[in-house]
């Protein structure tokens, strides 16, 4: 039985040498080898097809190269093997800088110096910045990563709040909602909004409209999640009547977002190439080798998804 690695990222290559270190007397393959894939016992992956898990009737372990684990669950031909997520401190810290540099982008107007500096001027007109413990930051979806972004946030000073889709089992170093109907309170209150949810059929197209027209006029939506949460037509419509309204976008509806997208040319847009929790090989590569060494032990391994919720 072997092991099969495939990755589309740029540095793919450098993922197969740490893997085949670390993974030292396993036999791994990429699909350029071929492989039987029946035999495959064990799939590190990101973005495989469907038609390549199908084969892979053996397969008794996925290891999503990612926190997210959508690009598996979506796929038709998925039937319920255990998946291990990357569940990452760097993953996170990568991820709580990433917002913290798009609050402070956004709260310190530094787009409008930039700007000015493009044209040689210095700009004396301009709005106080509000303070850290004047902005309210709401964090939707306060999973591993949420939950790190928030505490890391409120170590600044900022109000933190946060809103999940079913009843807190665990604390939090915030307050949390969780009922549906707590969720326009939630939203009225953000500066800031937050989002880190997974792709479900029931996050899909959450951020619409009437969700928007909830937050406050003078607001920054910042969506690390995913880009099926949200709803670009929607939002784009609400950008065009609130200029004061601010979105930090890291994940699209399709990615690359396409050279056609309107969204790119928003001056109240920032466009970024889905970077905000980019996986670190070492120390993924060292937590996936320690699960699969469980897995070996006990002879199985409990799947990290909730098949019931899908993430
Ligand atoms: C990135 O989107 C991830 O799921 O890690």
């Amino acid at each position: 039985m072997s092991i099969l690695f495939h990755c589309p990222w740029h540095n793919n290559k450098e993922w197969l040498e740490v893997i085949k270190k670390q993974f030292k007397n396993k036999k791994i393959y990429i699909l350029k080898d071929k492989p039987d894939l029946s035999k495959i016992e064990c799939a590190i992956i990101w973005n495989i097809s469907n038609h390549t898990l199908s084969k892979m009737s053996n397969v008794k372990i996925l290891f999503s190269l990612g926190a997210g684990v959508d690009h598996i669950t979506e796929l038709k031909s998925y039937r319920g093997q255990p998946i291990i997520r990357l569940k990452d401190p760097f993953m996170a810290e990568r991820m709580a800088n990433h917002v913290l540099s798009q609050i402070l982008f956004y709260q310190l107007n530094l787009k409008s110096f930039q700007e000015a500096q493009l044209i040689n001027k210095w700009m004396n007109k301009y709005d106080e910045p509000a303070l850290n413990n004047n902005m309210i930051i709401g964090i939707l979806g306060v999973g591993y990563l949420g939950s790190f972004v928030g505490k890391q946030l409120q170590r600044y000073g900022y109000n933190i709040i946060g809103f999940k889709n079913s009843k807190p089992n665990v604390k939090y170093s915030f307050p949390v909602f969780y009922k549906k109907i707590s969720l326009k309170k939630f939203l009225r209150q953000c500066d800031v909004l937050i989002c880190i949810l997974p792709s479900t059929s029931e996050t899909h197209h959450m951020i619409d409209g009437n969700f928007l027209q909830e937050m406050k006029k003078k607001a920054l939506l910042i969506n690390v999640g995913r880009g099926s949460t949200l709803y670009e037509k929607s939002l784009m419509t609400h950008l065009k009547k609130y200029k004061q309204f601010y979105a930090s976008l890291d994940v699209f509806e399709k990615e690359p977002l396409p050279k056609s997208s309107p969204l790119w040319k928003f001056s109240n847009v920032t466009v970024t190439p889905h970077i905000g929790s980019l996986t670190v090989v070492d120390t993924a590569v060292k937590y996936m080798f320690k699960k699969y060494q469980k897995y070996k032990k006990n002879g199985k391994i409990k799947n990290d998804v909730n098949l019931l919720k899908g993430y």
